[in-house]
């Protein structure tokens, strides 16, 4: 297909304008956001404990808005209303889970999470909601060690899921226990969102290193969930988490607006078994163009032997190949937006 180069301009113009104007902070926040806990003491007190239900999605998301709302402070140096917030990546993907429906119990056996049912229920059987347990409970009890929040993290409970308790941890002592190296990375990544001698760049490699933490323990404990999804869903999650991985060396920015740009690249909705490609009819050309590109990063590393991560992690330690890197998949981004 041949473009004409001026066109395109125009056309990448036109849609960084129109970004620009429809870019109200508050419309940008994930579905109930507004509504859910904002500090601590908006939950449930039970002898002298406040009590976190982390398995309904407003009780989580709360996790979420008390550490962005505790950490704005310093992130107000890069910009106004806490939106180069780095923490941000998490409610906002969280956010996209939720209302994709990948939070729904996938075996059909309990109405948790479903439109019909109990909405705000997070399933454990859920992958996603699993996943994402570590991304939320471990940056939030490193948020209480390092002392940022107020109160003490064993002033709080955290209530177990109806099964598998197993798999989890709930409290400082025990995920430490359990998860030494992601309760260090995370406690290493306020240490530096602390110092004030940290720059930008910095902060987002030490989240990268804990997200990447979080992400380990959730990629072996719960495998065993795919067999609960069609199987271009369970791809998509194996690809996904790998993407996730690729993420990380080139410091993608997890801030407010990036977040929710990039996030019209993925499905809507959760994939079926006749979703076979390279095509799916109703999503956009945007989350086709992803889910392909997904697709072909787990071939390339299957076939290298994970040999092409290796590359990539030292390819991306050059600053400049990191810049390069995002301003390509900025371009992208607002081409196919
Ligand atoms: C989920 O949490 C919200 C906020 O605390 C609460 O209003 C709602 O009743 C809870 N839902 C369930 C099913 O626990
Ligand atoms: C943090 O939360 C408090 C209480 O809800 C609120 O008054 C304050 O404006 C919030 N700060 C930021 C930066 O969001
Ligand atoms: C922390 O959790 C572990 C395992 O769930 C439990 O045995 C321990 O008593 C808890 N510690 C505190 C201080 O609550």
């Amino acid at each position: 297909m041949a473009f004409n180069p001026a066109v395109v301009c125009l056309l990448a113009a036109c849609i960084s304008a129109s970004l620009a104007v429809s870019s109200k902070i508050s419309e940008k926040y994930p579905p109930l956001w507004e509504e859910s806990p904002g500090q601590v003491s908006d939950y449930k007190v039970k002898n002298g404990k406040y009590i976190i239900n982390i398995w309904n999605y407003s009780e989580r998301l709360g996790m979420y808005k008390i550490l962005l709302n505790q950490t704005a402070k310093y992130f107000e140096k890069f910009a106004p209303e806490n939106e180069q917030n780095l923490l941000w990546g998490l409610p906002v993907h969280h956010g996209w889970q939720y209302h994709t429906g990948r939070l729904a119990d996938p075996t059909q056996r309990t109405s948790c999470g479903k439109e019909s049912g109990d909405r705000l229920c997070l399933s454990v059987d859920s992958w996603w909601a699993d996943v994402n347990y570590f991304l939320s409970i471990i940056p939030f009890l490193a948020v209480g060690e390092a002392g940022i929040i107020g109160i003490s993290p064993d002033d709080v409970i955290f209530l177990p899921p109806p099964k598998d308790q197993k798999n989890f941890c709930y409290n400082t002592s025990s995920c430490h226990s359990s998860f030494p190296e992601a309760m260090k990375k995370w406690n290493e990544f306020y240490q530096h969102v602390k110092s004030p001698s940290s720059s930008f760049d910095d902060l987002l490699k030490y989240v990268w290193a804990a997200h990447f933490s979080s992400l380990k323990i959730a990629g072996k404990n719960f495998q065993s969930r795919s067999k609960y999804y069609s199987k271009p869903e369970a791809e998509f999650q194996r690809n996904w988490a790998l993407f996730v991985d690729y993420l990380a060396p080139p410091r993608f920015p997890t801030t407010l607006v990036r977040m929710n740009e990039f996030q019209k690249g993925l499905p809507p909705r959760i994939l079926v078994s006749r979703d076979k490609g390279p095509i799916i009819k109703d999503l956009t050309g945007f989350q086709n163009v992803v889910l392909l590109l997904l697709n072909f990063l787990h071939k390339v590393h299957k076939y290298t032997g994970t040999l092409s991560f290796v590359a990539w992690k030292t390819l991306m330690k050059l600053k400049v190949a990191r810049k390069l890197f995002l301003e390509i998949m900025e371009y992208i981004l607002q081409l196919l937006i």
